[in-house]
Order: structure tokens, then C-alpha cells, then sequence
């Protein structure tokens, strides 16, 4: 039984984003690397996929878990994907970069930085929910790759000595973090705050970089959300591509850095995909509505 956090009915399965059908959402390459990675009969997939699912689920109802975002593999559709692939795995490089993924949950962006070719080796997930660890390698059925790969933590924990602070030993270490779905989890001032705990993660040299995704809109403002919705009432902030790079101007100049920010925004192929997959399957997502895009950013230290 994983440890469970919130009330238990917040893992009620009548949330609009607890998909009880996959639908459309496993493609043909996400279907690729469970039968070649994981080497699931095809036949077995997706049953495979609803069980992992609920496993997860019962540790944290998070929309990425519940609308089986994870098969998308987020962190390979962000267009400097082939550029990070290439930095991960040059052989000319003489110390192999290393990644941690933040808020890396059921891992699938690690998954498939291996099935590209990166070494399990140069890569780290860690999230705050411990059990993930455990949901991942059952996912992927690669205990053997990963084992020490995952680093229980909350990102906005300063104290080494906390039973959550494992990620401050690894300050100034990591050549590239990813965070897929991770900031927009926070209202702006959280944002800023986790920002400034990435800078001090990364290498403090230039070229390190912090690559993800957030759900973002193009009306970016906070935006309260109450239970059932959620367990408790909070606010998040949704940023539009002009708000992303102007929280990180007022880093730059709170902490008297230069840093090179790329935000863009999902395209409409990519849009009108997921509303035709929300169709689909007559359920919702958790943000949704014609504001909505996805932002893809990356932040790199000058
Ligand atoms: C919305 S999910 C995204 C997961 C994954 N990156 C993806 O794209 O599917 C956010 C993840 O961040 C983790 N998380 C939330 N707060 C955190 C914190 N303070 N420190 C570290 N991880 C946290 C959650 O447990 C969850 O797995």
C-alpha cells in the first residue's frame, strides 16, 4: 500500500480528469517504447497501463496521472528535445551530462531518454511523493536501470537535515533539470521561489540549463481553484510566453544573474489534438478551454 497523502476522497474516480478509458492518448510511438522498453506483450499494454495508472492514482490523484498524460512523454515534444538528446549523449563530452527531472512522478521522460540512448546513468528524477519511485519501475519494468535513481525530495526545502531535503546535498551539481508539468503547480510567488531553488541546484556555469512544459494561457493571471476540484483551496499561476520570461527578468535582476529564456507555445496541430482526444473520450482535462496552450521553455545560464 503506497503512502497516501490528502483526504481519501480526493482519490474519488469521478474527477473530470480520471479518464476511465486511454482512448487516443497511447499513439504509436508511446506504444513503441512500453513493447520495445518496458517489452510488454503488445496484447497486455493496455491493461498494463490502466493498472500502473490506478496504482498511481492511489498515491497522488494528479490530472498528468489521471488523464494519462504520462504516455505522452512530455519532455520529448519540447522543440529543443533533439538539442538536449544530442548534449546528453555527444561522445566528445569527456565528464557525461547529468539530468535530474523535478516533479519527475511516474518518471516517463527518463524512460525515454533511455529508449533515445542516453545512459540511465547521467539520469536522476526526484519528487516529493516517495512512492513514485515504486509506481515508475512498475510502469516501466526496469528496476535494474533506475535503482538509486530517484530522489525523494521537495523541491522548496532548504534544510539538508529535513526528512525532505535530500535535494539540497546535490546543489551546484546538475547540468540540466527538467520540469514537465511541474511549475504550474504554483501560485507566482511559489513559482519564483521554486525558480530560484533550480538555480541553485544547477551548475552555476554557463550553458546549464533548466528545460520544461507548464500549462499556460494567453489570459495569464492566477486562478483559484476550491475542492472537489481539489483537496484544498489554492490559486495557480498560468503564464502566457510574455509573463514566463518576465518572472525570470525579476530573478535575473533580484539576483544579479544573466540567463537566456525560450518560451513558446504548443502549435495548433498539437492543440487540436488534445481537444480532439478530450472528445474522444467525453471526459475533461483538469485546464482546458480555448485560452489554454502549453508552454514549452527553457532558461539557460549566460
Ligand atoms: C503535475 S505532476 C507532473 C509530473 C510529471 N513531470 C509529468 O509531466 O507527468 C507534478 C509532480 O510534482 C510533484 N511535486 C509537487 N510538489 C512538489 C515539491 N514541492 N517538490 C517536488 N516535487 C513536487 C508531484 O508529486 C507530481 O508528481
Amino acid at each position: 500500500m503506497p503512502q497516501r497523502a490528502g483526504p481519501e476522497t480526493s482519490r474519488t474516480k469521478e474527477r473530470p480528469w480520471f479518464h476511465s478509458s486511454i482512448g487516443e492518448t497511447l499513439t504509436p510511438t508511446g506504444r513503441e517504447l512500453f513493447e520495445k522498453y518496458s517489452k510488454i506483450p503488445p496484447a497486455e499494454v493496455d491493461d498494463h497501463l490502466y493498472k500502473a495508472r490506478d496504482f498511481a492514482w492511489d498515491i497522488f490523484p494528479w490530472p498528468c496521472v489521471g488523464e494519462f498524460w504520462f504516455v505522452h512523454f512530455g519532455l520529448s515534444l519540447h522543440p529543443q528535445y533533439p538539442a538536449l538528446l544530442a548534449r546528453l549523449t555527444s561522445p566528445t563530452n569527456p565528464s557525461p551530462p547529468r539530468l535530474l527531472d523535478l516533479g519527475t512522478c511516474l518518471g516517463q521522460d527518463l524512460r525515454k531518454l533511455v529508449f533515445d540512448g542516453v545512459p540511465a546513468e547521467q539520469l536522476y528524477g526526484s519528487d516529493i511523493f516517495s512512492d513514485f519511485e515504486q509506481a515508475g519501475t512498475m510502469l516501466f519494468r526496469d528496476e535494474e536501470k533506475f535503482a538509486g535513481h530517484f530522489i525523494a525530495a521537495d523541491l522548496l526545502v532548504e534544510d539538508a537535515d529535513d526528512s525532505l531535503g535530500a535535494l539540497v546535498k546535490t546543489e551546484e551539481t546538475w547540468d540540466v533539470v527538467s520540469a514537465l508539468m511541474f511549475l504550474h503547480i504554483w501560485d507566482y510567488k511559489n513559482q519564483v521561489a521554486a525558480c530560484k531553488r533550480i538555480l541553485k541546484l544547477l551548475k552555476p556555469e554557463k550553458g546549464s540549463l533548466l528545460i520544461g512544459a507548464s500549462t499556460g494561457s494567453v489570459k495569464p493571471g492566477e486562478e483559484w481553484y476550491k475542492p472537489p476540484l481539489v483537496p484544498q483551496e489554492r490559486s495557480i499561476y498560468r503564464h502566457s510566453n510574455e509573463t514566463f520570461v518576465q518572472m525570470w527578468n525579476e530573478i535575473e535582476e533580484d539576483l544579479g544573474i544573466r540567463v537566456k529564456v525560450e518560451c513558446t507555445y504548443d502549435d495548433e496541430g498539437e492543440r487540436a489534438a488534445r481537444l480532439k482526444e478530450e472528445e474522444g473520450k467525453g471526459k475533461g482535462h483538469f485546464f482546458k478551454g480555448g485560452d489554454q496552450r502549453r508552454l514549452y521553455f527553457s532558461v539557460e545560464l549566460l
